[in-house]
């Protein structure tokens, strides 16, 4: 009913707006008084934390995408090497786990076959398993030795939007328990990043209030062959995430593409009018980066690309390169998927609102796959 979509026509719309409150929600609470990080389970001592000396994560879809995110933040802060790994093709390719691997599963809905087979997997071969999911008692979960649930209340768009929110500041989240429990990070400095993980819900308001013209763009694309996403370091996985929000969303086709990896492939696509959405990097926190990814923005609208160009607030040198340019707040680079994912979840809605398209139930797609 139009009551249940809070005024908004789609559920889609309603849950893309709840994203503030929904990340300050699953924030909430998570730092104890002696400056520790809280999760919601922990079936495990600190000494099988501290013992932990590698870590992969598991995950299917959207979920993957913030699983991708997680990764260039736990290595970062715990030094523990980092694997991501689409679920489906986890056990079928034997992994070397034991006791001193942290398996991570991420599941909104915690039903994910495929997920909760690598889970299952993983437990035989004695690995330890945390959970991040938005759905309290679900079966993943309820097989993991730690949960930390995303608070994003239920998801009835079958494209995922806020839930990819939670779970990327779960991620974070997880991150920084893990570099704590290895004695990597201290109190103090744990409480800083949570200080600043804090921050963000006012940062994804302040996007959400500006990305109007996004809507007129994407109407303006509804015609497109293809469209491509570059970005480069976190910017990467919010590409992928892009693509896949416009392929399920608007049945376009799409891909995302490392920004380095374009010499390589990629822009042999790049031909006149073709759109290419770039993510770009923070010119302050990853300067080198943002230089490569403005000649890229260059090199594929030497091409004929319509360029559309994510930057940070105050990034004046992306200017004379982008045919449209989307404006998200400057934060560190860890945490900018946060914001930097806004904007193109807009973007692939609206573009299939202007072909017509249920937002809320996709063509051939489940909210939940429980099938392998
Ligand atoms: C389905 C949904 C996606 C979701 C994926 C993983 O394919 O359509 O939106 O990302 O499942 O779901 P999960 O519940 O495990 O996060």
């Amino acid at each position: 009913s139009a009551a249940e979509k809070g005024g908004y026509p789609y559920f889609m719309l309603k849950e893309i707006s709840e994203q503030p409150a929904v990340l300050a929600d699953t924030l909430r609470g998570r730092l104890s008084p002696d400056g520790a990080i809280v999760l919601d389970e922990e079936r495990l001592s600190g000494e099988d934390f501290r013992d932990i000396d590698k870590v992969f994560i598991v995950a299917c879809g959207t979920a993957y995408h913030a699983g991708l995110i997680a990764k260039y933040a736990i290595e970062h802060w715990t030094r523990l090497p980092c694997e991501v790994e689409m679920a489906s093709e986890f056990r079928y390719r034997d992994p070397v786990l034991d006791r001193s691997t942290l398996v991570i599963a991420i599941s909104q809905s915690g039903e994910t076959l495929d997920t909760l087979m690598a889970v299952k997997h993983a437990r035989e071969q004695k690995a330890r398993v945390l959970a991040i999911c938005n759905t309290n008692g679900s079966t993943i979960p309820r097989e993991s030795d730690a949960v930390l649930y995303t608070r994003c209340g239920p998801e009835v768009g079958v494209a995922a939007t806020k839930t990819f929110l939670g779970q990327v500041a779960a991620c974070l989240l997880v991150g920084l328990f893990l570099a704590q429990a290895r004695g990597v990070l201290y109190g103090d400095e744990v409480g800083a990043y949570v200080e600043k993980l804090q921050k963000m819900p006012d940062l994804v308001a302040r996007t959400l209030g500006t990305v109007g013209p996004v809507r007129e763009l994407a109407r303006s694309l509804s015609g497109a062959r293809t469209v491509l996403f570059l970005g480069r370091h976190v910017g990467y996985p919010v590409a992928l995430e892009g693509a896949l929000k416009l392929k399920e969303l608007a049945y376009m086709h799409a891909e995302g593409f490392p920004a380095g990896e374009l010499k390589h492939g990629p822009i042999a696509l790049v031909e006149q009018g073709v759109p290419v959405v770039v993510v770009v990097p923070s010119p302050r926190g990853r300067a080198v980066l943002h230089d490569k990814v403005v000649s890229n923005i260059q090199e594929v609208r030497a091409r004929g690309a319509r360029t559309i160009v994510i930057a940070e607030e105050g990034d004046h040198l992306v200017e004379p390169f982008a045919d449209h340019l989307i404006r998200v707040p400057a934060t560190s680079s860890l945490f900018s998927p946060l914001v930097t994912t806004i904007p193109l979840q807009v973007f692939a809605c609206e573009l299939a609102l202007a072909r017509g398209l249920d937002v809320d139930q996709p063509r051939n797609l489940a909210k939940s796959v429980t099938v392998e």
